[in-house]
């Protein structure tokens, strides 16, 4: 692992606005906070959906996910805590454990089950809905599990250590990228008193989930379970941080896609035809 020197940013963006999250549960009865919901699919585009789960109490989560569709975007699971295996009706199956990512594209349609695969313990985790560009909506269904250990990690001379899920961040290429929504994903633990810098360009909607501790952002406390959208200032090349105590967080930045964004559940498509067709298709077994 390589010890880096961070950016020097010439800005860094502000807050803009803090988001608590809506206590709610899915699946078969699963706890979570849903952090990002429809009401900020314009202001966060391309992403559309962030839930937080995060328990030691089995009966929160041990029902899991069982089968369900998606079409028109992509997930992305990272589990913090805990072992969840999901299997999908083209016969795809994977164990996600603690650290590990699942990149799936759902495209014109999956039918899946993410299922705990723990009877106690902790299970905690967080899973990103990012949109698809209109022409990829209906792309082949696609998935990749990343090991802990296949996403790359650096430390900066403040030893925070930065997992590079997607995108970039100061010179370090991560597991994943994308064309259309250039996201970058990365997961920060900074122990307290310590600074974090990385661009982020400006054209790009962005935002922090703080998971444990606190951070600054400028001059906006941060707490743990909060949300903060980050402001679009042009003149802004990146974010810096400063965790006010030991922290860890994770930090989205993409490329908004500019179109119409209907949802309904789990299809997101650009017109009501298309969700129509969706509804049509999921009923009629044509997602398989
Ligand atoms: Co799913």
């Amino acid at each position: 692992m390589n010890t880096i020197n961070q950016a020097m940013l010439r800005q860094s963006r502000g807050v803009d606005r803090i988001i608590e999250g809506v206590a709610t549960s899915d699946g078969a009865g699963v706890k979570l906070t849903r952090v990002l919901t429809g009401k900020l699919h314009q202001r966060l585009d391309p992403f559309l959906m962030l839930d937080a789960f995060g328990s030691d109490n089995p009966d929160d989560y041990i029902a899991g996910f069982p089968d369900h569709p998606h079409r028109g975007f992509e997930t992305i699971t990272y589990m913090l805590s805990g072992r969840m295996r999901h299997r999908d009706h083209a016969g795809h199956e994977g164990l996600l454990k603690h650290g590990d990512v699942q990149w799936m594209t759902a495209g014109r349609g999956i039918i899946h089950s993410e299922i705990p695969e723990q009877k106690d313990g902790v299970m905690e985790g967080v899973q990103l809905w990012l949109n698809l560009a209109a022409n990829r909506k209906m792309a082949e269904p696609w998935y990749r599990d990343i090991a802990s250990h296949e996403i790359p990690e650096y430390v900066t001379i403040e030893n925070v250590t930065v997992r590079v899920i997607a995108g970039s961040s100061n010179g370090v290429a991560g597991a994943v990228t994308r064309e259309d929504t250039e996201p970058m994903y990365l997961d920060i633990h900074l122990p307290a008193g310590a600074s974090f810098s990385t661009a982020v360009p400006a054209t790009h909607n962005a935002f922090i989930y703080v998971y444990r501790g606190a951070v600054k952002v400028g001059v906006t406390l941060v707490e743990s379970h909060r949300m903060a959208i980050l402001s679009n200032t042009t003149d802004a090349d990146g974010v810096t941080l400063t965790a006010t105590e030991d922290a860890r967080l994770i930090m989205i930045a993409g490329k908004p896609l500019n179109e119409p964004i209907v949802q309904y559940g789990p299809f997101v498509m650009n017109t009501q035809e298309e969700i129509h067709q969706a509804m049509d298709d999921f009923r009629n077994g044509r997602f398989i």
